[in-house]
């Protein structure tokens, strides 16, 4: 049995980091693990600018510990008024990575995104031509939609007609949670890509209900049934390089998560890629877990490979219960259980 895993450093291609206080307690965990990370503009207010995206990662290098490497990769938030000019600059950024498309009310503030993507024509014309990736927030938002079929309905009705206008335009579909999301992935260009997020992998709908209701598995898209849990797996360790890590580790406050109307997202930075060796061996497939996580993201971005590794242990070691927050508590993924894998 394996007891040591040395890989090339992975990268985290989806990841929320909020800022202030917030920022400051949870960024650690990532640094101590990953070599880069996409952040996401979700902030209130949003990073809708270029300018916006460098003064947030300033704020992120200097909240990072010292001594290490870590380099954030930025996005900005589509607003129906982002311009072409707006993707020209984007594009010259240094450190800005793609634009992210949350469609208006499908997650944790999204109230400035997108209602109508054809407002958003020119715009998206220009990231086509200045090579500007697009990553997409996949539901539909039609209250009709039953939430549990928001991303298939998305992936036909919305997603496949926008890659027949704009052919060339590079899209990651973020945290995939469908067989539907998944087949259509695998079925495109090498321009159409997809992450997929450690609770994804591991949890089906039944561990929202376990025992009662479960707020820190909620987070959006919503977990779907175990066939789709099962493709996501398969598509995770098929080798197939459309698709790459996301954790989309989205730190909310305890009293949020527990609530009347509880927020969505589920943290697990702390344990961001011990998550995914656990998927993977319980897969029988470990030996494809570097290519997932350090390799198909660079390609896809164009990218360099992290030029040092990290080593995982079998060692087990317990999640806590909570870490702190300020005055509020954060609760992570798997808290109080015990971890299979750690890093050495
Ligand atoms: O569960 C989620 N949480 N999904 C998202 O799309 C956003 C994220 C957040 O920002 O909390
Ligand atoms: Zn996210």
């Amino acid at each position: 049995m394996t007891q040591t895993l040395t890989i090339i450093k992975p990268d985290d291609w989806h990841l929320h980091l909020r800022d202030g206080d917030t920022l400051q307690r949870v960024v650690g965990h990532t640094a101590a693990r990953f070599g880069r990370a996409v952040v996401m503009p979700n902030l209130t207010p949003p990073v809708t600018t270029a300018m916006a995206a460098q003064a947030y990662r300033q704020r992120i290098l200097e909240a990072l510990p010292d001594d290490t490497t870590f380099n954030p990769l930025m996005t900005m938030y589509l607003t129906p008024s982002m311009s072409p000019q707006d993707i020209v600059e984007a594009s010259k950024a240094e450190h800005v990575i793609g634009v992210k498309w949350y469609p208006a009310g499908a997650t944790t503030n999204s109230s400035l995104g997108v209602h109508n993507i054809n407002e958003c024509t020119e715009t998206l014309e220009a990231m086509a031509e200045y090579n500007v990736p697009l990553l997409v927030h996949g539901e539909v938002t039609d209250a009709a939609v039953d939430t549990f079929d928001r991303e298939a309905v998305f992936v036909e009705t919305i997603l496949d007609p926008l890659l027949h206008q704009l052919p060339t335009l590079r899209v990651v579909l973020e945290h995939i949670t469908t067989s539907q999301g998944a087949d259509y992935v695998s079925s495109q260009g090498a321009n159409v890509a997809g992450t997929l997020t450690p609770q994804h992998l591991l949890l089906n709908r039944t561990s929202l209900f376990q025992g009662g209701l479960r707020p820190h598995n909620f987070c959006l898209p919503i977990l779907k049934r175990e066939s789709h849990r099962v493709r996501l797996m398969e598509a995770a360790t098929s080798g197939d390089a459309s698709f790459f890590l996301g954790t989309d580790s989205a730190p909310h406050a305890q009293s949020a998560k527990e609530s009347d109307c509880g927020c969505a997202g589920i943290f697990s930075a702390h344990a961001g890629i011990e998550l995914y060796a656990e998927a993977f061996e319980d897969a029988g497939s470990l030996d494809r877990l570097e290519g997932f996580a350090s390799k198909h993201g660079p390609a896809f971005y164009g990218l360099p490979l992290n030029t040092d590794t990290i080593t995982l242990a079998r060692e087990s070691w317990q999640v806590p219960e909570s870490y702190s927050l300020g005055q509020e508590r954060l609760i992570p993924f798997r808290a109080g259980h015990s971890m299979r894998w750690s890093m050495l």
